[in-house]
């Protein structure tokens, strides 16, 4: 089925995302929404969050998409069962994704959540994680410097980023978790700094790949993959002002063929 997937994020991070889907699903077109006007969601209270997903996720079902990826996990944390409630198509979260790929690769039971605000108050990762295996010990920390770095394009800048990581991580140093849960779609984009960080020492877990295999999981048992030959032509929807999404979209998927179309929802 030729119908594109939907892809939707508060800014540039679900790019992360969107990325590996194009990687493991080179035939399927996608059409991403960055609700950048809106940017961050996760300083907001989780009902506010909640309506800006549905909104978005509602005009992405408007572009006829045939499943949504919320590559989000604030909007995960938010809304997923609202909008598997509301619509006939698949929707599929990051978290359980990120959950699973945390306890395949932890040998100890040991784990780091770094996420927003938002995720880390509605202890999502900790739930998914709980729901499979009880036995994990979990240490969750909101890193609210994280986000704007990337949003502001200074994730390049290893000074800049290394004194925000070192405010912000510095009593993690001697933790004996040997994953790291990165527990938002921002965070990727500063995941060699991260490991880097840690001496190297633990595995940095991007809920990105898991969250492209479900996406195929999905499409297989659906019998609803594109066929070979699609058009792979992407449609990004920017809310607001597209210039530094087409920096970072440029700069994290090179040499892809897309469209921008800036669109305009209010912040209420
Ligand atoms: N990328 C979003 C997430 O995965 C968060 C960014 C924001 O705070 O808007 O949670």
């Amino acid at each position: 089925m030729n119908k594109p997937i939907g892809v939707m994020d508060s800014g540039v991070g679900g790019l992360t995302v969107a990325k590996e889907i194009m990687r493991q699903l080179p035939d399927e077109q996608i059409i991403y929404f960055g609700d950048l006007k809106r940017c961050p969601y996760g300083d907001r209270p989780l009902e506010e969050v909640k309506k800006y997903t549905i909104e978005v996720a509602d005009h992405l079902v408007s572009r006829g998409v045939k499943l949504i990826v919320v590559a989000c996990n604030t909007a995960t944390a938010a809304a997923l069962p609202a909008l598997e409630e509301r619509y006939d198509i698949p929707v599929i979260g990051v978290i359980n994704p990120g959950a699973r790929s945390a306890i395949q690769n932890s040998n100890n039971h040991n784990v780091i959540v770094l996420a927003t605000r938002g995720t880390v108050d509605s202890e999502a990762y900790k739930n998914a994680i709980h729901y499979i295996n009880n036995d994990f010990q979990i240490t969750s920390l909101a890193c609210p410097k994280f986000v704007p770095l990337v949003e502001e394009l200074r994730y390049k800048d290893k000074v800049v980023v290394r004194i925000a990581l070192h405010q912000t991580l510095k009593h993690l140093v001697n933790s004996t978790a040997d994953t790291i849960i990165l527990g938002c779609t921002h965070y990727p984009l500063l995941a060699g700094e991260i490991y880097d960080y840690f001496g190297g020492r633990k595995k940095v877990i991007d809920s990105g790949h898991e969250t492209a295999r479900e996406v195929s999981s999905v499409l297989t048992y659906g019998k609803c993959h594109a066929a070979p030959g699609n058009s792979r032509n992407h449609l990004m929807i920017v809310n607001g002002d597209s210039t530094r999404f087409e920096y970072i979209l440029k700069d994290w998927i090179p040499f892809i063929d897309y469209t921008i179309e800036e669109i305009d929802l209010e912040v209420y």
